[in-house]
């Protein structure tokens, strides 16, 4: 009897050492420690604040961009050029009526293999692009501008440079589609612009409320 007895504790003892061994281990595999940040990071999602945001178009600041202020930002470019009528080219060319031409198109300056292989016209969004990172736009350049990378002085200086002997029309502001967006997006269906009635490829009503193929209602541009 004593024996038996002897035995059941030993096991139960056994048994309980076991177990906090057990419990001891595991508690040291799985750790329940709070991570310093809460919830899953998405992949390409980028994190409130930080990063760059999506910049919107260069037309969406045009819209109030202001020629004189950009007559303040162009100081930044007349260390290396002149932008007069039959100005004399500099370090760079002379910028005269240079919106809408195009692109390394002053004759006899002698541009990098990189601008004058880029190939192009100098509208809103090239000459946008090329002011934000003169690099980016075309690698090898030699024009040693780090860039504007305000958009809204981007957009000052272009009207500026517009100012000076182009005079091209301002772009629309981007509404939530631009008319162009709209007509695309018609063609890609196979209508036709205008006739939404004989090629109804919206459905009968919303055919019927939309005659001049203004999808978007009454907040976007007519498209006539
Ligand atoms: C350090 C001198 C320097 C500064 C500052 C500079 N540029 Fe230039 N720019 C050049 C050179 C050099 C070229 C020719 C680039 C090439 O051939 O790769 C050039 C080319 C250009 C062109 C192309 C012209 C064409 O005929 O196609 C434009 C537009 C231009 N610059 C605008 C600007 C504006 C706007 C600024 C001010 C924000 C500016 N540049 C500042 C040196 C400069």
């Amino acid at each position: 009897m004593q024996d038996r007895k002897n035995t059941i504790a030993g096991w139960v003892l056994g048994a309980g050492i076991v177990a906090l061994g057990a419990s001891l281990v595991t508690g040291e595999i799985f750790k329940g420690e709070r991570p310093e940040q809460m919830g899953y990071p998405i992949e390409g999602v980028e994190a409130e604040g930080g990063g760059e945001a999506a910049e919107q178009p260069i037309a969406f600041f045009l819209a109030s961009a202001d020629a004189a202020r950009g007559e303040a930002q162009f100081k930044k470019c007349a260390a290396c050029h002149t932008i007069n009528q039959g100005g004399p080219n500099g370090l760079g060319p002379n910028l005269w009526a240079t919106m809408g031409k195009p692109v390394a198109h002053v004759a006899g300056f002698a541009y990098s293999d990189a601008l004058k292989s880029h190939g192009g016209t100098w509208d809103w969004d090239t000459m946008s692009e090329w002011i934000k990172s003169p690099r980016n736009f075309a690698p090898g350049t030699k024009m040693t501008f780090a860039g504007i990378s305000k958009p809204e002085d981007r957009a000052d200086l272009l009207a500026y440079l517009n100012s000076q002997g182009s005079n091209l029309p301002l772009p629309p502001p981007p509404a939530v589609d631009t008319p162009a967006e709209v007509a695309a997006e018609e063609a890609d269906q196979g209508a036709l612009p205008g006739k939404a009635e004989d090629e109804p490829v919206l459905n009968e009503t919303e055919a019927a409320q939309q005659p001049e193929g203004n999808v978007e209602g009454e907040a976007a541009p007519k498209t006539k």
